[in-house]
């Protein structure tokens, strides 16, 4: 136990160490430990649910199917609640969509790899619209990056932006290091974002969020004057937000006066600050637009979209229909609900497909011969032109429907 003997270990954790529990157990203890020091952790500190990202076999590959693999193998079963964020395909639909074969193939055998060792295949990134929302201040371990902002910022609740194999870990010893934003002194802000820009759209908001997140970079901001009236659902909106700083940035926390948790809280925003004033949001719409104007596919549902942003979708498409590819993302759960409410069979009728436990980021949407995309996520507009070598055009909802009615994009 020498190598462990800066982060206090419990009994229980120190035998899980020495392999009493099992080699599998042994291994994730190893992975926790090694991340609880270089971080500087006193203690581990068990969490209440993971979420595991690295499901999408277009990012995992084989080499990451064969570790899965191994370690379901070796006895590998999650110890708390744990679940996955989307893949790489519609489970379901996924010959409907495009998908090759093989990829079909080696998706599910990543999937049955995760559920052989506990991992409920929930497949979003919005658990907590499938009634997945850790309480105030409880501790997870949560790896998508938009669903950790949320975790972090709108609910309260405390996670690092765990990668893989390090959720993974988390999820088969039910505990991580305690350090980063598990910590009361690192969740203060870093830095005061004065809004004197008109924010009224989830459009501006991205705009809004792709800027800040490049100022702040990994830091804690704390909005001021950031007014969310115009929005009778202001969670759409911060989801919306902390997707698009942690893509441009890698922001895992945000404080919004008047509108989140911790906000309000003393000393969470230190007298001696820095101070920014974004005044205009036209340099955050220019980093997200190309030139483009033929569109291909329009992707809505990023991060995965609400049964209320369904049903917008579904009356603004009362009667028309598209042209191009219209996707709208969404979490299975949120899908079958959407079916029982009629509002699924309204966006078919129109041409669209709700398409559930994948996004246009993890789906190999290169392999569908899709070339450009209109959305209105910062996030999806940052990601599919670095993860997926398509030209972009980001604008609001109204903007990229139109987009798929008529095939062009209209306006800046
Ligand atoms: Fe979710 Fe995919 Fe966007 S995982 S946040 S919909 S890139």
């Amino acid at each position: 136990m020498s190598h462990a003997s800066d982060v206090r270990l419990t009994e229980e954790e120190r035998a899980m160490l020495a392999g009493e529990a099992g080699p599998a157990v042994r291994k994730a203890m190893e992975i926790v430990v090694a991340l609880a020091r270089i971080y500087g952790a006193r203690h581990l500190v068990p969490v209440e649910s993971v979420q595991v990202a690295g499901v999408s076999y277009k990012n995992l590959g084989d080499a990451g199917l064969q570790f899965l693999r191994e370690w379901a193998d070796e006895g590998a079963r999650a110890r708390v609640p744990a679940f996955l964020n989307p893949a790489g395909m519609d489970l379901q639909r996924w010959k409907e969509l495009g998908i090759p074969e093989d990829f079909a193939r080696a998706q599910a055998a990543v999937i049955e790899a995760y559920t052989r060792m506990g991992i409920a295949p929930s497949l979003t990134c919005t658990p907590y619209y499938i009634g997945l929302r850790p309480a105030f201040g409880s501790h997870v371990a949560w790896s998508e990056s938009s669903a950790v902002s949320f975790a972090n910022s709108v609910l309260g609740a405390r996670t690092n932006r765990e990668g893989g194999p390090s959720a993974l870990a988390a999820a088969i010893a039910g505990r991580t290091g305690a350090y980063g934003l598990h910590l009361d002194e690192n969740r203060r802000a870093t830095c005061l974002i004065e809004v004197r820009a008109p924010v009224r759209s989830i459009a501006d908001i991205g705009a809004l969020g792709a800027l800040a997140g490049e100022l702040v970079r990994d830091g804690v901001p704390y909005f001021r004057g950031l007014d969310l009236s115009w929005t009778r659902r202001p969670e759409e909106a911060l989801k919306a937000l902390g997707a698009a700083m942690a893509a441009s940035g890698a922001v895992a926390l945000y404080h919004v006066e008047g509108l989140t948790p911790e906000a309000g809280l003393p000393e969470i925003l230190p007298a001696d600050v820095r101070v920014l004033t974004i005044h205009d949001l036209t340099a955050g719409y220019q980093k997200l637009n190309g030139p483009l104007e033929e569109i291909d596919l329009v992707s809505l549902g990023c991060p995965h979209a609400s049964l209320e942003e369904l049903g917008e979708v579904a009356r603004f498409l009362a009667g028309r229909h598209v042209r191009t590819r219209l996707w709208i993302t969404t979490a299975r759960q949120v899908r079958e609900q959407a079916e029982r409410a009629g509002i699924v069979a309204q966006i078919e009728a129109a041409g669209g497909q709700v398409v559930a436990d994948t996004c246009v980021i993890v789906a190999p949407v290169e392999l569908l011969g899709v070339r450009s995309l209109a959305t209105n996520s910062a996030k999806a507009a940052l990601y599919a032109r670095s993860h997926s070598g398509l030209e972009t055009r980001f604008g609001t909802t109204e903007q990229c429907l139109e987009a798929a009615l008529t095939g062009r994009w209209r306006g800046p």
